[in-house]
C-alpha cells in the first residue's frame, strides 16, 4: 500500500501486541524527530488559525499540544481521559481494518509511532505521528465529535459483516480526514488530512477548483475519492450533531439500497440535488 519506508529503529525492535499496539518509548525520539515535530507544528498553527474549526483549535488548547516536541502520550491521555475518556494507542503501521474499528469502537485512538523526515514534510502516504495526534487528537476532545468517532467504530464493525466497509469507508475520508463545517465567521476545517496539510489547508477553503457540497450521507457514501492529490470535492457539515445523528440511524436499509444499485459518483461529479455552496 505504501512505498515510503518506515524507518524508526524504536519500532523495528518491538514486537506488537495481539491488539497491534507498541509501546512509544517517547525517551527514544531523537532531537530530529522533536524538531520536525515542531516545524511542523509551527507551520500549521500559523496558516489554521483563521482556517480551522474553532472545535480543533480548542482541542489544541484544552490538550497543550502547543509544548515543544511530539507529544508524550503518558501526559497527552491523561489530559485527553478527563476530557472524553479517549486514549490514543501506538502502532507500528497501518491496522487491519477490524482492528482499527475495535480500537475507535473502545475509545482508543491508533496512532503511528514515526515521524515523517524533514525532507518529506509535504510527502506522506502513510500517516504518521503529525498527522495521526496533530490532525486527529484535538478533535476527540470534543465529546461530540469524540462520540462520532466511537460509533463510527461500532459502525465499521457491521459494515464488514454486511461488505459494506467500500461505503463506509468514504464516510470516515468525507468526515473525518477532509471534513469542512459551516461556522459563523465563515466555512472551516475540521478534517485532520487537512489541517495536517499546509498546500490542502489553503486550497480546501479559497481554490476555486474543488466543489464544496453540503453532507448528504448517502451522496458521501457513494462518492469516490482522490488518495494521492487533493480533493475535488469537499462535503460541509452544519455542525457535529448533524454527523453524529447520521450515524445514529440504522446503516441497514441504506447499505442494502447501496448494495443493489452499485453506482459511484467520480470524485469531481456535482449532481441536480447536491447542495453547491460558492465561496
Ligand atoms: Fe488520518
Amino acid at each position: 500500500m505504501s512505498d515510503i519506508q518506515i524507518d524508526d529503529p524504536v519500532i523495528a525492535k518491538q514486537t506488537p501486541r495481539a491488539d497491534f499496539t507498541i509501546d512509544q518509548c517517547w525517551d527514544e525520539y531523537t532531537a530530529e524527530e522533536h524538531e520536525v515535530w515542531d516545524i511542523l507544528y509551527h507551520r500549521q498553527i500559523e496558516i489554521l488559525a483563521d482556517r480551522a474549526a474553532p472545535v480543533f483549535l480548542d482541542g489544541l488548547k484544552r490538550l497543550e499540544l502547543s509544548r515543544s516536541g511530539i507529544p508524550d502520550l503518558a501526559r497527552l491521555n491523561k489530559a485527553l481521559k478527563a476530557l472524553t475518556g479517549w486514549e490514543v494507542v501506538m502502532v507500528p503501521h497501518l491496522v487491519p481494518d477490524e482492528v482499527f474499528f475495535d480500537h475507535l469502537a473502545n475509545r482508543r485512538f491508533p496512532a503511528g509511532r514515526f515521524i515523517r523526515k524533514r525532507s518529506q514534510l509535504d510527502y506522506l502516504q502513510e500517516p504518521d505521528v503529525f498527522h495521526d495526534i496533530f490532525g486527529h487528537v484535538p478533535m476527540l476532545a470534543y465529546p461530540v465529535f469524540a462520540d462520532y468517532m466511537q460509533a463510527y467504530g461500532q459502525g465499521g464493525l457491521r459494515a464488514a459483516k454486511l461488505g459494506r466497509l467500500k461505503n463506509l469507508a468514504r464516510l470516515y475520508w468525507y468526515t473525518v480526514e477532509f471534513g469542512l463545517i459551516q461556522t459563523e465567521a465563515g466555512l472551516r476545517i475540521y478534517g485532520a488530512g487537512i489541517v495536517s496539510s499546509a498546500g490542502e489547508s489553503r486550497y480546501a477553503l479559497e481554490d476555486e477548483k474543488p466543489n464544496r457540497i453540503g453532507f448528504d450521507l448517502e451522496r458521501v457514501m457513494r462518492t469516490n475519492y482522490e488518495i494521492d492529490d487533493f480533493q475535488k470535492s469537499y462535503f460541509v457539515i452544519e455542525s457535529y450533531e448533524q454527523l453524529f445523528e447520521a450515524t445514529q440511524q440504522d446503516f441497514g436499509p441504506i447499505y442494502a439500497q447501496l448494495g443493489e444499485d452499485e453506482t459511484a459518483y467520480t470524485s469531481s461529479e456535482v449532481l441536480a440535488k447536491d447542495n453547491l455552496l460558492k465561496l
